[in-house]
């Protein structure tokens, strides 16, 4: 049920979501290909790999690329952009994260970007990445970040639901962290990133008015009331703003 929602809303946002600006100059790209730290030798996984965005950036650096995703529509645009970028050493896969359809220890660099708050059983899906990692082995790991506040993540985490059926929850660093020290990581160090969100922008990756409308009535009512729902919620020109926080982890395969 979770899984066929995730297919139906990316098939839907993919080539929203693909040529979206948040999605393709973030400088989330260069903090994961620094963090990824890849060489020529190196075997990658892009765990929710979506339209091939990250893929597409980081193959050029490693022996084999593998980009994994459940949403085919996403796969024929990961497919497509890196063909454009010229690697041949891409290969990609339709399967759930929380199943990665690959032997233990046979890959020597994890990355995943926005998949999290997604995840039904995040922790299943970062045991995943641990088991196909080889000891050693890194993760650069990005998602959103909730506020440690309950009721203030609450609230974003309905907002996000509005916007697109296959948000569940984001999760604060705190929980991130105990997650991948359950799963296996070690050496773990976290950045920030703060990504300040116009609202046009962001409802147009969905593409779907008759969700984001009323949702712009709502958010600018929340603004105007104070309330900050851990996004800073504020209003901009007679228009909803907020900013997006991200937490960025990097770590090793223990
Ligand atoms: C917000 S998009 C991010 C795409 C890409 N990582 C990027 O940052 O450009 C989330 C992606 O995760 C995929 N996804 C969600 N749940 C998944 C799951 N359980 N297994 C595999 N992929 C999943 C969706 O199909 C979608 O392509």
């Amino acid at each position: 049920m979770a899984h066929e929602r995730v297919r139906q809303e990316f098939t839907r946002q993919a080539p929203h979501l693909e040529a979206a600006p948040a999605f393709r100059s973030s400088p989330v790209l260069d903090w994961l290909r620094s963090a990824a730290a890849a060489g020529p030798g190196d075997r990658l996984l892009d765990a929710g790999c979506g339209p091939g965005l990250v893929l597409a950036a980081l193959a050029g650096d490693v022996r084999e690329a593998v980009g994994l995703d459940l949403t085919e529509a996403m796969l024929h645009l990961a497919e497509s952009n890196c063909r454009q970028a010229g690697h041949g050493n891409v290969r990609l896969e339709c399967s759930p994260m929380e199943e990665l359809p690959f032997d233990d220890a046979s890959f020597d660099v994890v990355v995943s970007r926005l998949t999290l708050h997604h995840l039904e059983d995040p922790e299943r899906a970062l045991g995943e990445m641990a088991r196909v990692l080889r000891p050693g082995g890194r993760l650069a790991l990005a998602d959103l970040a909730a506020s440690e506040v309950a009721e203030e993540a609450a609230l974003h985490d309905a907002l996000e639901t509005i916007r697109d059926p296959s948000h569940v929850r984001v999760l604060p660093t705190t929980a991130v962290r105990t997650a991948l020290e359950a799963a296996g990581f070690a050496a773990l160090a976290r950045d920030h990133h703060a990504q300040p969100r116009d609202f046009d922008e962001w409802a147009a990756i969905v593409g779907d008015p008759a969700r984001t409308d009323p949702l712009r009535v709502l958010l600018l009512a929340l603004a105007r009331a104070g309330i900050g729902a851990g996004i800073e919620l504020h209003e901009e020109a007679g228009q909803p703003a907020f900013t997006h926080h991200w937490q960025l982890w990097r770590g090793r395969r223990a």
